[in-house]
């Protein structure tokens, strides 16, 4: 009998690993505790934009014309306890208001529901991003709340998927690390994990607290990558250097790489802004604070480049942005998702706008979202109708569309040819050839 799989909370995180594992063949329950998500899900239809999830869950979702009918959905945590063999934890770990600090609260509610159900043998499984030291605590907790008791087992499986990459790092992740404390508990995980192990992802067996470590050391270090390359374009621009090919060079050195060495506006999202935050305040409470005070730097060098895209925009205009018109290309936090969280663009875009500026963005998927959160902003149906009549235009999101958009064309709407690209993604040469004024961070004005 193939394992019977529930998966906790139904976010991008979970949707994405509910249907990944009927994909790789279980039986699977999803539960989340918002009713709404769960009518959808059972639709086949996502609440966010992911490539390529819609479609695999409806190839699973039960009663969905010729679907696998493995996924199904519930908020019955009665149901959840007593279809699973193996429960993972997906649920969200924000910033906590006004701290650093992570938020545990929908971890720990969701451990304190599920374990009165777990009345055999089981595991839990903890993909969250939480600080060091909860695993310990969870499982602890979890024996005494679970009737099966000690049999109630925890392990700590962080995830390592990309949004707009979701889907394919689910199914073929680069590597698999598991924070076991028994024999049994990682054999069961190589069973689930089966069919990407035979394919060869690599397999990391830890401790709890490792386990919980690798994931906010592996985020602080893409954060720090990102930061590096933007100091270096503080410094290109400071003595006329170009960061993109200073990027490139050393990107040829093995040991450092290619990738994460795009300067620009900086990275935002749900993850590696409060990741790293929520790392600095364990490292506090661990009295290790010193190992981390670089991170602050890191956290700030990011920031930095938000003000100075608006400082950028400024200069553009003539020195003030009252009575000027400026649109935004991009506003979510990176491509191919419609994710706003902390994003560079929508706070450049905010910044001018409640600076007297005449905002008009547009983003292929994300504008529902920014609306949202900044309804007061202006919006437009397409590229062409956020550029006409600008003073300025802002790359600050790199669709595809956005480097495909024919400056000639876009030249005519606007008032005044002058680009700034947060992001080093577009042709310099092209914008330039077609009379734009282009300028990037980090790069000489030509
Ligand atoms: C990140 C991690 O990559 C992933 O492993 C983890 O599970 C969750 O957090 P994600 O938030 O989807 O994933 O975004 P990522 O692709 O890492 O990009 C983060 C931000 O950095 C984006 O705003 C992006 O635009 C920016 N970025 C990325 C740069 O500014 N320059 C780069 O070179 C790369």
């Amino acid at each position: 009998m193939p394992l019977k799989i529930t998966v906790i909370g139904t976010g991008y995180l979970g949707a994405t690993h509910a249907a990944a594992m009927a994909e790789l063949g279980f039986e699977v329950l999803g539960l989340d505790i918002v009713p709404e998500k769960i009518e959808m899900l059972g639709r086949g239809e996502v609440p966010l934009y992911e490539p390529g999830l819609e479609e695999l869950l409806r190839k699973h979702v039960a009663g969905l014309p010729g679907s696998s009918g493995r996924l199904r959905f519930t908020t019955s945590w009665e149901e959840a306890g007593a279809f699973g063999d193996v429960h993972f934890v997906c649920v969200n770990t924000p910033q906590k208001h006004g701290e650093y600090a992570c938020d545990m609260s929908y971890v720990d509610s969701a451990f304190e529901s599920l374990a009165p159900h777990l009345t055999r043998p089981t595991l839990v499984v903890g993909k969250s991003t939480v600080p060091v030291g909860s695993a310990a605590r969870l499982a602890k907790r979890l024996a005494e709340l679970a009737p099966a008791g000690e049999e109630a087992e925890l392990a700590w499986n962080p995830e390592f998927l990309r949004e707009g990459f979701a889907v394919q790092d689910t199914l073929h992740p680069d590597r698999l690390v598991v924070g076991v404390a028994s024999e049994r508990a990682e054999s069961l995980l190589r069973e689930v994990y089966a069919t990407p192990l035979a394919e060869g992802s690599p397999w990391v067996v830890m401790d709890y607290p490792t386990a919980e470590l690798v994931k906010t050391a592996a985020n602080s270090f893409l954060a720090t990558k990102i930061s590096f390359i933007n100091a270096m374009a503080e410094i290109c621009e400071a003595a006329d250097g170009d960061v993109v090919k200073l990027a490139e060079a050393i990107g040829h050195d093995e040991r450092i790489g290619k990738k994460f060495l795009r300067a620009g506006v900086g990275f935002g999202g749900g993850c590696l802004p409060k990741d790293l935050r929520a790392f600095m305040a364990r490292a506090g409470e661990l009295g290790a604070d010193q190992a981390l005070t670089f991170l602050r730097e890191i956290d700030s060098i990011n920031m930095r480049r938000r003000g100075h895209m608006v400082e950028l925009a400024r200069e553009a205009v003539g020195g003030g942005f009252l009575g000027k018109r400026v649109a935004v290309l991009g506003a979510t936090f990176k491509p191919d998702s419609d994710d706003v969280r902390d994003s560079p663009a929508l706070n450049v875009a905010g910044q001018i706008h409640l600076q007297g500026g005449q905002v008009t963005v547009y983003d292929p998927k994300g504008m529902e979202n920014a609306r949202r959160v900044f309804p007061t902003l202006g919006y437009a149906p397409t590229a062409l109708d956020a550029a006409r009549g600008a003073d300025v235009v802002l790359h600050l999101t790199e669709w595809r569309e956005f480097r495909e958009l024919d400056p000639a064309t876009l030249g005519e709407v606007a008032t005044h040819r002058r680009i700034l690209d947060g992001r080093n993604a577009l042709d310099p040469e092209l914008w330039r050839k077609a009379g734009w004024t282009y300028r990037a961070l980090g790069r000489p004005r030509a």
